[in-house]
């Protein structure tokens, strides 16, 4: 189910990997267009990358000063706290680039959640306002949690369930000619029972629409969660049910998310999880 999967040998190999795709998929954007815009994620692989974005060669080559940076997701703390993904990429990457202030187009976790994520998608409606219905940025960087999260469409959270509620019901209409379109959504305040936490994300649509979706994802942690995606589309793997519409996913993965924990190369916990006869994850 995922095509376009690159296995890397270990985290320092991937985010290498992934920064000098980057720098050519930019380029490649900035020799047709004025601006390239880039939808960041939280967590750990993605910060790996980032830091090797603020080492030679890149620091310097990327024309920084025509990238716009958004967030695909946001904690609801100010953008000091070390949870914020703001505050994670301002000392992994942004403070190391000459990116404009005015491109750094920050989630306000500081603010109630409900109204920051309405400004929030205020802002992106201003500056994707040529796109049409659903903005198009050019990468949108996704990671995965071991519950088969991204972004912050976490499993059983309304941010899921509507989406998957809103997909049947615009199948529903396309069928019988009834009832009205759900008001779409760019950005919402998700509430995290599980967690007992509210989180701000991009809606599916907005991540669907993108042109580029790079996940990135490290450890043997994830073996599970990736196993899952790999089935196809699935609300309790919420992951899965990221499917570009026009664009591209490529999924850049390591060697323990294809292998999980075990040491020893000749067991059967070796063999890559889409293999197994049992569907066991090795976890
Ligand atoms: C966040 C995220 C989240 C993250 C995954 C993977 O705010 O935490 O955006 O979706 O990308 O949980 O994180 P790791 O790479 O740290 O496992």
């Amino acid at each position: 189910m995922v095509d376009n999967l690159i296995i890397l040998e270990t985290p320092e190999a991937l985010a290498e990997r992934v920064a000098g795709d980057f720098a050519q998929l930019v380029n490649e954007a900035l020799a047709k267009q004025d601006r390239f815009s880039i939808a960041l994620a939280g967590g750990q692989t993605p910060k790996q990358f980032y830091e090797r974005l603020a080492k030679a060669p890149y620091v310097s080559s990327i024309p920084w000063s025509r990238l716009w940076f958004f967030w695909g997701d946001e904690r609801c703390v100010p953008k000091e706290h070390p949870d914020s993904n703001f505050h994670m990429a301002a000392e992994a990457l942004l403070q190391y680039v000459p990116v404009p202030p005015a491109h750094v187009m920050r989630m306000h976790g500081e603010d109630p959640p409900a109204q920051a994520a309405a400004e929030y998608e205020k802002s992106m409606r201003g500056f994707f306002r040529e796109s049409g219905f659903w903005p198009s940025f050019d990468l949108i960087l996704l990671g995965l949690g071991p519950d088969g999260h991204t972004a912050s469409l976490i499993p059983g959270s309304p941010a899921v369930t509507n989406h998957v509620s809103e997909n049947l019901e615009e199948r529903r209409q396309l069928q019988t000619g009834e009832g009205e379109a759900p008001q779409p959504r760019w950005v919402v305040h998700n509430v995290i029972r599980a967690l007992q936490t509210v989180r701000l994300t991009f809606t599916y649509p907005v991540i669907n629409h993108a042109k580029s979706i790079w996940f990135l994802v490290t450890g043997a942690k994830k073996t599970q969660a990736f196993a899952e995606v790999q089935k196809g589309p699935n609300p309790n793997s919420p992951a899965s049910l990221v499917q570009p519409v026009n664009g591209t996913m490529k999924w850049y993965i390591d060697k323990e998310v294809v292998y999980g924990r075990s040491k020893d190369p000749s067991s059967e916990e070796r063999a890559p999880v889409s293999q197994r006869r049992d569907g066991r994850s090795g976890q």
